[in-house]
């Protein structure tokens, strides 16, 4: 996503800004060209030197450099993303005015590209009327704002926002400022995601191997497209993704409650969870002693989420389920595309090394109603997650 973009970084003088050297390292690292613009401030802080060092590029902090008369143009006109983090009060105030008195407000005035601001203070000093008249000045000029955050502040911990939002949280919202508008941008995406369990007794579950990696990933690259994204989880240990409105339920009843009560109003529905397809017929209300020796569990099966929320979903919904096989994947998977009534089905063979479960990577063909095959080989979830997307989105075009 990031290869061959241009981001100009701007940073600016508070404790935050070595958080931003982490930035400026992934930006670069998913192949981003990285500009950094230090404010005076910005320097006592952290040196040109370790921006230098991570971005490989030479790093500005005045107007008054040689060779660089024409910088504060030709960088912020050649940026495809303006980044400003940590954004002080200062800076804030100073660009809502239209200043332009050093290397970085001159570019922000001549920069035609999106602008991010991740702003970082004192929470007096955020929640100051002259502060937010700012923000709200440089909102409605299209500038986007993430965070700051509630939590602890250079003079200690705080209940208010004026914590500068973590690097990977800017990352993905700097990710969604870049992206053109494509046919998911405003649209209401559900995601399930991981498995479920089905209580056995008070302390003990049953449930299957499912991580949640494909439907988090699944879930993060819909909302960088400009989706409005809901992600129902079962138990997972995976990150809360940015701008995602995250419900987590347990058990696979839970799991279609929550799916039914939300597709009124969806545009698509990506069944990537592992819902457990059994339950135990009637889960203990104590602990079950190991004394009692060995025993039969009864298993009755859960509701298909898909079948079961079939005839709610609204006509133009796309729907898309995931069809996990060993063997005959795609006959299988066809077979469940017309069962479950789908637009589209995602087929994983599990016995194809580096796909299925709990690993990082996935291979996948993806089938629609039409009778289109999408071949996906071998790549991070977080990849194949952008070739589920893009088939969706040419589907609904
Ligand atoms: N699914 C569902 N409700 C369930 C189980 C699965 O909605 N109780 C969804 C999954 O999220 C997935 C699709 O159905 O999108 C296919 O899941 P899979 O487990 O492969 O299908 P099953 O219906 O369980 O079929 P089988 O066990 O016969 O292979």
């Amino acid at each position: 996503m990031w290869q061959g973009r241009r981001v100009v970084l701007g940073v600016t003088g508070g404790i935050a800004a070595y958080k931003c050297v982490l930035l400026a390292r992934e930006l670069t690292r998913q192949g981003a060209e990285v500009d950094v613009v230090l404010s005076r401030g910005a320097a006592e802080f952290v040196g040109p030197v370790t921006f230098e060092a991570v971005t490989r590029r030479p790093v500005r902090s005045s107007l008054w450099e040689r060779d660089g008369a024409l910088d504060h143009v030709a960088l912020g006109q050649r940026a495809d993303l303006v980044v400003v983090a940590p954004a002080t009060a200062h800076l804030m105030a100073r660009a809502a005015a239209g200043l332009a008195d050093d290397l970085l407000t001159s570019m922000l005035l001549a920069s035609t590209a999106p602008v991010l601001l991740a702003p970082a203070m004192n929470d007096e000093m955020f929640a100051n009327p002259a502060t937010q008249a700012n923000l709200a000045t440089l909102l409605s000029r299209g500038w986007r704002v993430v965070g700051p955050g509630v939590g602890a502040l250079a003079e200690g911990p705080s209940d208010r926002a004026g914590r500068m939002a973590e690097p990977d949280e800017i990352l993905a919202h700097a990710a969604r400022a870049v992206r053109v508008p494509g046919p998911l941008a405003g649209r209401r995406v559900i995601v399930t995601a991981g498995p479920t369990r089905e209580p056995i007794d008070p302390v003990r579950v049953l449930t299957n191997r499912s991580s949640g990696k494909m439907g988090y990933r699944l879930a993060a690259g819909a909302w960088q497209r400009g989706a409005v994204v809901t992600l129902i989880s079962g138990p997972s240990s995976e990150r809360e993704p940015t701008g995602v409105a995250l419900t987590r339920v347990d058990t696979t009843a839970q799991m279609a409650a929550a799916v039914r009560e939300r597709i009124a109003g969806g545009d698509v529905l990506i069944m990537a969870a592992a819902p457990a397809d059994y339950r135990p017929a009637s889960p203990r209300d104590a602990k079950l002693p190991r004394s009692e020796g060995g025993f039969a569990l009864e298993l009755v099966p859960t509701d298909d989420i898909l079948l079961a929320t079939a005839r709610d979903r609204p006509p133009d919904l796309t729907a898309v389920g995931f069809a996990l096989e060993t063997g005959n994947a795609i006959e299988k998977g066809r077979a469940k595309l017309h069962r479950k009534q789908l637009d589209m089905i995602v087929v994983n063979d599990a016995l194809d090394p580096g796909a299925g479960f709990d690993v990082d990577t996935n291979a996948v063909t993806i089938l629609d109603r039409h009778g289109a095959v999408t071949p996906v080989s071998l790549r991070s979830k977080a990849a194949v997650a952008e070739a589920i997307l893009d088939a969706i989105e040419q589907f609904r075009a």
